[in-house]
């Protein structure tokens, strides 16, 4: 019968059963229909009144099985209890193949302009027009439990719910890929991924497998260089710039094109974390970026990314000394300035994270009208990947129709049944051409509707190659321009990282393998490394050395635009001793640090009125800077001595927090006189060097920290190679 009624009269009649149903959401059923502009809204179950009811709507008890007698075993015929253990037995589906720990959230993004000379795609068409997106953060390697701030490449994934379709950019924050062709792709991830007897290492890459595929494989240098640098540990999701990685093409309604690189630009600034401070954060806290996302969200405080392009013409694919359509390579900015299009803010969490974030599958081919792919062979073989994965994932094909997936316009094709169908078509005859439906759903064209169109110049050899073009020969000339780019500390910390890595290898020739391909892109970092591995370094190997350099690579050479967020710890105590009451200076810091919508936390020995945190419960890694009251050093919390041991917390936890912080490069001060304490001094801490802070005056130590914020990491605190 439901097949006869119209569509509207069938969500009518469903509203009519709902109306004597209080708990029923009818619009949890209906399709998409015309000017429905929230992705999710009509999915949402509301829970906050009525009865329990099984999954076909009869109202339950469901606490309690059915037993024959009061101590008798359970019955078959108890439905409820099968209904909900079957459902619950079901409730995992299989995580990503990768990029399996992730966070989302949804946002706007606004276009800056009318960008139809550069696209027809009808969300960049008109200035201030606004698109729904949702956002997924992740790393790629590790499972869906792993830690969130292991080293690792970021994905940065964004769905644009367009008026004209769903729209991916299925990117990452470094803007280069390991690999040229995408048939490698399962060599690539079974090297990094744990080992397949012991299940280990989770989410890392210090192992042999990893950089035996990396030496023996060249294009993965350029990536690995990025991952090795800052760019493998942001400081939060909210602190890294995103890239669509492949060169892909913006088309203009009258067919003609050109080549463009996607970038996202955080208005939050770039930041890095230190790799030992990452490595202990995630054991103090695996979800350290999705909290972060979340709270900043939940907040008021959702980041912000403006989207850029690089454009150039169809036929300079090959004018800069390398091919465009190779993703290990970036196109340097001198080439191509980024051109800014419009402003993405995420402002909601997401409110069940199955629903949406898990069950969101982006796709690089999700593309809309205006755009359209480029030849690179990664980026052929992913378009044809994460459809054929998110079938495995979702147990068919009908994954699009999920209220996270459905587009924000309604959808009309041939394509029909399958497990978990839907939608209810109505139209019986589902091909095309048809007469009997009145020939639709009718074809759309370039000139018939608004029909997606390929752009249509290619370029194609017209013979088959199974290789990879020459132009992808140099895999060693960018990952130096990289190296070039960076400051001298964060050339320390990309060789530190690179000797950490290795000094895990078991194998030698693994070893050796790498210093050679290292060796191509400069002597001296091979020189360096082999000497922490204590091995000889080859003789220079200078077919790639040059000493180019370009823009907007280094992280810590920027200032942070903004300190909003920012997380300060507060080390106070709830002991009055010496006349000083820690917790009223805390306060009065509290109060001032808000100003700058700083997030202040009170730390002491319990949680009392006043205090956020106990010291057993915080850690060094929980804040950006650590600020040390006077009160609290006065009652002796910070002396290096036997006194000073409490079964409250870890011995020595307060020193341990401000000095960890110090040596971590973040801003530290000292509150109530007008240079730290000897214990601090003892402790490691330098008063005269940058980014210590000491005054009694709240608003001198105020203005001082939000500067130091503002550096983010204070990276005259590291050591560098002698040698260089
Ligand atoms: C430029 C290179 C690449 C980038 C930037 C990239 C980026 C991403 C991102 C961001 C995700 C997570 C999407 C999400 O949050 O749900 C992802 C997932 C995935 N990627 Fe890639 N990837 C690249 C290369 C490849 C290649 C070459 C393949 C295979 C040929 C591949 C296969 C997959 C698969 C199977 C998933 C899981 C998808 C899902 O289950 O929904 N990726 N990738």
């Amino acid at each position: 019968m439901g097949r006869l009624l119209s569509h509207t009269t069938l969500l009518g009649l469903l509203g009519l059963v709902s109306a004597g149903c209080p708990f029923a959401d009818p619009s949890a059923l209906r399709a998409r229909a015309d000017g429905d502009t929230d992705p999710v809204l009509g999915a949402m179950v509301d829970d906050s009144n009525g009865f329990f009811t099984d999954d076909v709507g009869g109202q339950i008890q469901e606490q309690d099985s059915l037993r024959a007698g009061e101590r008798g075993p359970t019955l078959l015929e108890d439905y409820i209890f099968r209904q909900k253990i079957t459902h619950f037995d079901h409730e995992r589906v299989p995580e990503r193949a990768v990029h399996a720990r992730g966070a989302g959230a949804h946002g706007t993004f606004t276009s800056y302009g009318d960008w139809s000379n550069l696209t027809a795609a009808s969300f960049l068409g008109t200035a201030g027009k606004e698109t729904p997106v949702f956002v997924r953060f992740s790393t790629v390697a590790g499972s869906r439990g792993s830690a969130d701030t292991a080293r690792d490449v970021h994905g940065f994934a964004t769905r644009f719910y367009t008026d004209e379709g769903n729209f991916d950019i299925v990117g990452n924050n470094i803007p280069v890929f390991f690999i040229q062709d995408a048939i490698r792709f399962p060599d690539l991830i079974h090297s990094v991924k744990p080992s397949p007897d012991s299940e280990i290492p989770q989410a890392a890459t210090a192992h042999d497998s990893a950089w035996d595929f990396f030496s023996q494989q060249p294009s993965t240098l350029h990536t690995l260089f990025w991952a090795m640098a800052g760019f493998g540990i942001p400081r939060s999701f909210r602190h890294m710039d995103g890239f669509g990685v492949h060169t892909f093409r913006l088309v203009k309604d009258d067919g003609t094109s050109k080549l463009v690189k996607w970038h996202w630009k955080t208005k939050q600034g770039k930041a890095s974390l230190y790799w030992e401070e990452a490595q202990i954060l995630a054991g103090k806290n695996a979800d350290a970026h999705r909290q972060d996302l979340f709270e900043a969200i939940e907040s008021g405080n959702g980041p912000e990314w403006e989207l850029a392009v690089q454009v150039v013409d169809e036929d300079q694919a090959l004018a800069f000394g390398f091919d465009l359509f190779d993703p290990t390579k970036i196109l340097p900015e001198e080439y191509a300035p980024l051109q800014k299009l419009g402003v993405m803010k995420l402002h909601t969490n997401p409110t069940n994270y199955f629903a949406e974030t898990e069950q969101i599958m982006f796709q690089p081919g999700h593309i809309v009208r205006g755009v359209d792919f480029t030849e690179d062979p990664l980026l052929q073989g992913r378009i044809f990947s994460y459809l054929d994965t998110q079938i495995n994932r979702h147990g068919g094909p009908n994954f699009e129709q999920l209220p996270i997936n459905r587009p924000v316009i309604p959808i009309h094709n041939n394509n029909r049944d399958g497990a978990g169908q839907n939608l209810i078509h109505k139209n019986i005859h589902a091909y095309s051409p048809n007469s009997l439906n009145d020939g639709y759903p009718q074809q759309a064209s370039q000139s018939s509707g608004r029909g997606f169109f390929s752009a249509p110049i290619r370029s194609t050899s017209g013979r088959l190659v199974r290789g990879l073009s020459s132009t992808f020969d140099d895999h060693w000339s960018q990952p130096r321009l990289f190296y070039n780019s960076l400051t001298p500390v964060e050339q320390q910390f990309l060789i530190n990282a690179i000797r950490f890595e290795t000094s895990h290898l078991t194998s030698t020739t693994v070893k050796q393998n790498v210093l050679t391909q290292i060796n191509k892109i400069s002597n001296d970092i091979a020189v360096r490394v082999a000497t922490a591995l204590g091995l000889e370094a080859p003789a220079p190997d200078d077919t790639y050395y040059h000493d180019n350099t370009t823009i907007g690579i280094s992280i810590t050479n920027v200032t942070l635009p903004s300190v909003a967020t920012l997380k300060v710890g507060i080390l106070a105590s709830t002991s009055k001793a010496n006349g000083t009451n820690a917790l009223d200076q805390a306060k009065t810091l509290k109060t001032r640090l808000a100003n700058e919508n700083l997030t202040s936390t009170v730390v002491a020995e319990t949680l009392v009125d006043g205090v956020d945190k106990t010291y057993s419960a915080a850690d060094a890694t929980d804040f950006d800077a650590v600020i040390v009251v006077s009160g609290a050093d006065s009652a002796g919390l910070f002396a290096l001595s036997a006194a000073n041991l409490s079964p409250l917390y870890p011995p020595l936890r307060p020193l341990q927090i401000a000095t960890t912080a110090y040596l971590f490069g973040k801003p530290v001060a000292y509150f109530g006189a007008a240079a730290p304490s000897d214990p601090l001094v003892a402790g490691g801490l330098d008063p005269k060097t940058e980014g210590v802070y000491a005054s009694a005056d709240v608003e001198t130590l105020a203005t001082g920290l939000v500067g130091g914020l503002k550096t983010f990491k204070f990276t005259g605190r590291y050591p560098v190679d002698k040698t260089t």
